[in-house]
């Protein structure tokens, strides 16, 4: 494809995504409750929300998650995101970098990014096929923390000039994360991760996954808004929802480091992930939205809700720390339900129902 409409791709994706509305189909967290503990004798200052990335340590487990590179206005969001990111002690990704590796020019608009947090976890981002030699310069180019190699077969199909060949994505997949210094983490961008994909990584080699799950930023509506397509496509209702794809990766109790992402908005559901297994949570749509309607000020704002709620939320349910969270009391309720108990997956959380002796 000419380079010029590539940008011109990344400006509609950042337009509509800022335009459009999450699903149409959730993400299952509504499926999920914590219990209320009236009791908890836990103060703020007690609260402790660090998590550490290998030598980065974090102030909370959370992630602006992969969302742009290449035309201007991506620097200046990029430049943004990694100063709020900083202000805040969390990490960030860069969107795809591979506009870079064909036009060096646009190099920039995502070193920005290193450039504004030179100490901060920053993580760089390519298609699950790019070559090793492609994951370097990626890494490299942000003296990245970790490379984040996207799959969104489902995204390609729906658009009109996406790939339709996907022969060898796993063994790329593993060739480049023997070939990088850094860990490789795959994820998924609003379609999910099954217990079967999960395994299938964990056998080649990856030990970070981040499953993208449905019910937040849906690329197959993006896509069928830039076709100027009427009617919704079929890859709108195909997916796995967030919080199902959390439990469908953590049942397997692989030792591996779960991001959860997809349709995360508050720190309501950034607990329900933490305590379904997830390790750290990501958010794009809204530091789009934020962004490109308000201010950084808008984002910080934001961000800084939602940490105050995540940290009273641990208070609520009496947890000192993450790990805490992973042996709460959970309740799953309605379709997140239905679907764990035909995939056997229920019993994983059935412990965890039950009353507590000893709170
Ligand atoms: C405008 C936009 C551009 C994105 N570009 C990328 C990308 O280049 N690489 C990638 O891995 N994910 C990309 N994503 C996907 C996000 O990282 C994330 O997986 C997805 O949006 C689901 O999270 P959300 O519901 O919080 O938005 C993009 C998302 C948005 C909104």
């Amino acid at each position: 494809m000419h380079k010029d409409e590539n940008l011109t791709r990344k400006l509609d994706h950042l337009q509509l995504a800022k335009s459009l509305t999450d699903g149409p189909l959730t993400t299952g967290f509504e499926d999920i409750r914590l219990i209320h503990y009236a009791t908890s004798s836990l103060s703020l200052q007690d609260i402790d929300t660090a998590f550490c990335f290998g030598s980065k340590r974090l102030e909370m487990p959370l992630l602006i998650n992969a969302i742009t590179g290449g035309p201007e206005l991506s620097t200046q969001i990029n430049r943004s995101l990694a100063r709020v990111a900083k202000e805040l002690g969390i990490g960030m990704a860069v969107g795809s970098q591979r506009l870079a590796l064909s036009n060096p020019v646009l190099k920039s608009s995502y070193m920005i990014a290193r450039k504004e947090n030179p100490h901060g976890l920053i993580f760089a981002n390519l298609g699950a096929l790019c070559s090793p030699d492609e994951a370097l310069q990626a890494v490299e180019m942000l003296e990245a923390d970790g490379l984040q190699l996207h799959l969104n077969l489902a995204q390609e199909l729906a658009m009109a000039e996406g790939d339709r060949n996907f022969s060898g994505i796993v063994d790329s997949i593993a060739a480049v994360a023997e070939k990088v210094p850094v860990p490789v983490i795959v994820k998924e961008v609003g379609f999910g991760l099954s217990a079967e994909t999960a395994q299938e990584l964990w056998q080649r080699g990856i030990k970070y996954m981040d499953v993208g799950g449905q019910g937040g930023t849906n690329f197959a509506t993006i896509e069928r808004y830039r076709q100027g397509l009427a009617l919704p496509s079929v890859f709108e209702g195909w997916g796995i929802p967030t919080a199902v794809s959390i439990a469908e990766v953590t049942t397997r109790c692989l030792p591996v480091t779960v991001i959860a992402s997809g349709g995360i908005r508050s720190a309501l559901e950034a607990i329900k992930a933490l305590s379904l297994g997830a390790d750290l949570v990501g958010i794009a749509g809204p530091a789009v939205k934020l962004l490109m309607d308000h201010s950084e000020e808008a984002l910080l704002a934001y961000f800084n809700e939602f940490i105050y709620d995540f940290r009273s939320l641990m208070i609520l349910t009496g947890s000192s720390n993450l790990g805490k969270l992973s042996k709460l009391p959970i309740i799953i309720t309605g379709k997140t339900k239905d679907w764990l108990e035909q995939r056997g997956i229920m019993d994983h959380f059935k412990q965890r129902t039950l009353i507590n002796p000893q709170p």
